[in-house]
């Protein structure tokens, strides 16, 4: 699955992260998805009431056409926000590429992505990334991929970092699966945060680009809560050692 991005405003205590395209991408994102729904209202208040300014979707998910309504709702500009969409394996191939962004736009309402500022890949292990070391000039500038306590791909990230490609983390809640393990509950109570604040601001302090997904307002706002508090190394361990290698998601390591 490839990615393209552009884009992205940048509002105050919310830090970016620079990518080698020269353009600098909002560490928090919003998730939005084909599974578990959409809302409208959550992304209008995301974008209006949340400092939300990056928000990830994929032709798959089904609501580029509906993110245009809630982006123009917002009345946040174009220009203030980061908006990564995915194509398909079906949209591979120079043609078939550039009209798949094209559609996208149109679906978005912007009249920038089509012209990718900056690219990315999706679920690429290392063995992926060298293959296409081997067949393209460019280097991706992300790749995004699963990361969350349970799934913390080190060695790929590491590698990512080796090459300026930044890595961005999907399902940081393991899909809502992190949110009842004991460590995560324990250390919500010792910082006096919630589970999902936890988790969220383990992953940005691991220095991962992160995105979050609710279809619910007041969730997405606790979400947000993440840049007044700094989780201290000894439990940035014991989370980091939460890792058993299990997907939420699905397992890249299948494609070859
Ligand atoms: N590239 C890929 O292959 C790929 C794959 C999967 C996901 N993604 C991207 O990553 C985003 C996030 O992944 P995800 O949605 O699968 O997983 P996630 O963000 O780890 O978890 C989302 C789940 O947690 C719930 N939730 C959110 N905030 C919560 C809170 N504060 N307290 C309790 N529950 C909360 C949501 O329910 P409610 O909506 O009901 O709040 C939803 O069920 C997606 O939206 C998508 O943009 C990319």
């Amino acid at each position: 699955m490839a990615a393209a991005a552009a884009g992205g405003g940048e509002v105050p205590g919310r830090p970016v992260v620079l990518l080698r395209s020269g353009r600098s991408i909002p560490v928090l994102g919003l998730g939005t998805s084909h599974q578990g729904g959409y809302s409208h209202d959550a992304v209008v208040h995301a974008l209006q009431k949340c400092g939300i300014r990056h928000i990830d979707t994929a032709k798959r998910y089904g609501c580029e056409s509906l993110l245009q309504k809630a982006i123009k709702e917002s009345g946040v500009n174009r220009e203030d926000l980061w908006i990564t969409t995915k194509l398909w394996h079906s949209d591979y191939g120079y043609e078939n590429t550039k009209k798949a962004c094209l559609e996208s736009c149109e679906r978005l309402g912007v009249d920038y992505l089509g012209l990718c500022r900056s690219i990315g890949v999706s679920n690429f292990l290392i063995s992926h990334l060298e293959q296409l070391k081997e067949d393209c000039v460019v280097t991706p500038h992300v790749n995004q991929a699963e990361y969350h306590p349970f799934q913390r791909p080190q060695e790929l990230v590491d590698y990512c970092r080796s090459r300026g490609i930044v890595f961005e983390g999907y399902c940081p809640l393991a899909k809502g699966e992190a949110l009842t393990h004991p460590s995560v509950i324990q250390l919500a109570k010792k910082y006096g945060k919630t589970p999902a604040q936890i988790c969220i601001r383990w992953s940005i302090q691991n220095a991962i680009v992160t995105i979050p997904k609710s279809t619910k307002a007041e969730r997405i706002q606790e979400n947000c809560k993440v840049f007044d508090f700094t989780i201290a190394e000894d439990d940035v361990e014991i989370l980091n050692g939460l890792h058993d290698g299990r997907h939420v998601s699905w397992d890249p390591s299948l494609i070859v």
